[in-house]
């Protein structure tokens, strides 16, 4: 398999794939790879006849110093696993700061329509246009048929493919179940700095969203954000940032329920100094 750092070798190799007509899916990651991208793997596996998978910790993308250094670093093992999965038809991108940005470490300005400033835009800022800026110079710099991207950051999700839309961008973009540990955590890179006693602490914000779920069908939102505010203020170990029943399609935090409309429950989580986010699809 081959683990390309530079555009230029990667695009040489695409090329030659594209010339003979064949397709190319891409699944963008920062790494520290889990089960979780790797079910994003398969799936553009069976979409395309090959598949790139980027490894880039985007820094435009972290509001968060510590965060951002603190995030697990671990290609070697990726590319094993990778390896595991399919040698023939994986390409790994993992490119330096400076291969990406070329000297001009900032982000684009973009406009999602609003989507970008509900739930993680209200607590991360600058996070959507760093992810918007990281995803467009893929798109460019891959130039793949189709896209793929979970249902863990639903909110990210939203805004590429708000994006891909407003810019006309000659894309597919492919959602992806959460996939989530047997106890229910969903899986993320972050879950291996989680501390014993906290990691047993986790799956309870799964088991809140889908008593949430539950709760919905009878309850009115209001009544079902207050229960969820009070599981957590509850809670010794788990601090709660925010929990929202919202809109699917306009992500606003909805009071009173409409015949048709889909909704989606969000929230975030601290453990300790790790944030973890989930979300769950209502109705
Ligand atoms: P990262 O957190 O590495 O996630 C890469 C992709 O895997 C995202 O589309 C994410 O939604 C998906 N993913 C992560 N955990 C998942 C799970 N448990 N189930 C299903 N899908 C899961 O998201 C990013 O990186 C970055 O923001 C990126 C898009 C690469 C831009 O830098």
């Amino acid at each position: 398999m081959e683990v390309y750092s530079e555009k230029q070798q990667i695009t040489l190799a695409l090329d030659a794939v594209k010339a003979k007509n064949q397709s190319v899916g891409l699944v963008p990651t920062m790494g520290a790879l889990h089960d979780g991208h790797l079910e994003l793997v398969k799936k553009a596996l069976l979409d395309n006849d090959s598949v790139v998978v980027s490894i880039f910790v985007n820094p435009t993308q972290f509001n968060n110093k510590e965060d951002l250094e603190k995030y697990p670093r671990t290609l070697e093992t990726d590319v094993a696993l990778l390896e595991e999965v399919d040698a023939n038809r994986i390409m790994v991108y993992a490119p330096s700061v400076e291969d990406v940005y070329e000297g001009n470490l900032v982000s684009q300005e973009f406009d999602f329509d609003g989507l970008e400033f509900e739930m993680e835009g209200k607590f991360r800022a600058g996070h959507f246009d760093g992810v918007g800026t990281i995803v467009k110079r893929l798109f460019e710099i891959i130039k793949p048929n189709n896209a793929y991207f979970g249902e863990k950051d639903f909110q990210q999700l939203a805004i590429i493919k708000k994006m891909v839309e407003k810019h006309d961008m000659p894309v597919h973009i492919v959602p992806c179940a959460i996939y989530r540990e047997m106890n229910g955590l969903a899986m993320s890179s972050r879950n291996v700095r989680l501390k014993p006693e906290f990691k047993e602490a986790a799956p309870f914000i799964y088991k809140t969203l889908t008593a949430a779920k539950a709760k919905f069908g009878i309850e009115s939102a209001v009544e079902v954000m207050e229960w969820v505010d009070k599981q957590f203020s509850m809670h010794k170990l788990l601090d709660l940032e925010y929990f929202v029943i919202a809109d699917e399609d306009t992500l606003k935090t909805v009071s009173k329920k409409i015949k048709f409309k889909k909704y989606r429950a969000f929230i975030a989580v601290y453990a300790d100094d790790i944030r973890l986010i989930d979300n769950i699809a209502l109705n």
